[in-house]
């Protein structure tokens, strides 16, 4: 690392201070030429994906190390040091089941951010994918991804100062190890662009499943919010069905779907086909527990710590608590219909920026 910044100082003049700022800070400094080599020139053949911050390269650095590089290309308005600030930040959020962060390169108008590599893949390809590409997951493999997601979310809600909300909680923002264990990606980075809520508005054309009604329709993001998505990923991981599009049987999107078959009791339609041999018991459970994550009124949803201990242990829920979820009334037309809408189309009051808590 030292031969990094050093070389930094040495080669690209210009941007001493920006060398000076990674010793003090910690931020691994990557040459943008380091990086062209690592992903033979962002060559098509080693794109991983596009999200809304930009384009995932995979790459092999000189020591061999497998990375995924992340080229953003949303315009920060941010200066230099606020932006190295925020990947600060980032970069010492560490835990099992959050994608580390391990530098960025920050040359002229290029911004890249470098990730280790998570050999498996996202949620969505293994599980939702085509069908070359999924996965035959069993039961254990299934309820570690919700127990190691949640874990994940409980640290940045409940493990870090300043706390983190996530707020793109969803299936290809799930990486899964040579293990099938879960990493959360892609958090901390709404930060590093406060103007630009671009990546919101894909979001919600693409996968609206996913929003808490109080962040879509009123911009109102807290912790929550992230409880909401995560109540949605886990009917997801049960079902083996995207929350995006609707059940050709009843054109009802999942959540809906899940409701009306938890009214009717019959829950157990829910489950996978793929899954065969499993434990009743506890799948209904976690359905349970996903369907207390996605309740309409944001203050009745369990915190993530609760969440973790309801998956965790048999637990008997007090289901007369138990509320209706919180549906947005157009995300089904809008899904269907394939057409593309931002935030501010169907929210009067701004979009807060509140991702972190203050400091
Ligand atoms: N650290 C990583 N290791 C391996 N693959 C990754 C990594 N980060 C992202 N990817 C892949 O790149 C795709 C695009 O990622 P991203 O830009 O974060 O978009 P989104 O989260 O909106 O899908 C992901 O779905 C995943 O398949
Ligand atoms: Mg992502």
């Amino acid at each position: 690392m030292d031969f990094i910044w050093c070389c930094f100082v040495r080669r690209v003049k210009p941007q001493d201070h920006v060398a000076e700022f990674s010793t003090e800070k910690k931020v691994r400094l990557f040459f943008y030429n380091e990086l062209k080599t690592a992903t033979e020139n962002f060559c098509s053949s080693n794109k991983s994906g596009r999200g809304g911050f930009g384009t995932v390269y995979k790459g092999i650095l000189r020591d061999g190390t497998a990375i995924a590089a992340k080229v953003l290309s949303a315009e920060s308005k941010q200066g230099v040091n606020e932006f190295l600030t925020e990947i600060d930040v980032i970069t010492n959020v560490k835990h099992p089941n959050l994608v580390q962060l391990i530098g960025c390169c920050v040359e002229g108008k290029h911004r890249i951010l470098v990730y280790e590599y998570v050999e498996n893949s996202s949620l969505d390809r293994a599980l939702l994918g085509f069908r070359s590409q999924k996965v035959k997951f069993n039961w254990d493999i299934r309820s570690a991804i919700c127990i190691g997601t949640a874990k994940g979310i409980a640290y940045l809600h409940e493990g870090v100062q300043p706390q983190i909300v996530h707020r793109d909680i969803k299936a290809s923002n799930i990486l899964l190890d040579k293990n099938f264990r879960p990493k959360i990606g892609d958090f901390g980075l709404a930060k590093l662009f406060p103007d630009n809520v671009t990546h919101i508005s894909t979001r919600v054309a693409g996968t609206t499943g996913y929003l808490a009604p109080e962040y879509a329709m009123q911009g109102q993001l807290t912790k929550n919010a992230d409880i909401y998505s995560f109540g949605v990923l886990v009917l997801e991981i049960i079902s083996g069905r995207s929350s995006s599009m609707p059940y050709r049987e009843t054109d009802k999107l999942l959540l809906e779907w899940t409701w009306q078959l938890y009214e009717e009791g019959k829950l157990k339609n829910l489950v996978d086909p793929a899954l065969v041999d499993y434990p009743e018991e506890e799948v209904l459970r976690f359905i349970k527990v996903a369907l207390f994550c996605t309740q309409a009124a944001a203050r009745r949803r369990p915190s993530m710590g609760q969440v973790i201990h309801m998956l965790s242990k048999p637990t008997r829920l007090n289901e007369k608590e138990l509320t209706r979820p919180g549906l947005i009334p157009e995300s089904k037309n809008a899904v269907s219909s394939n057409s593309t809408y931002s935030i501010t189309e169907f929210s009067r009051s701004p979009l807060t920026h509140t991702q972190m808590a203050p400091r």
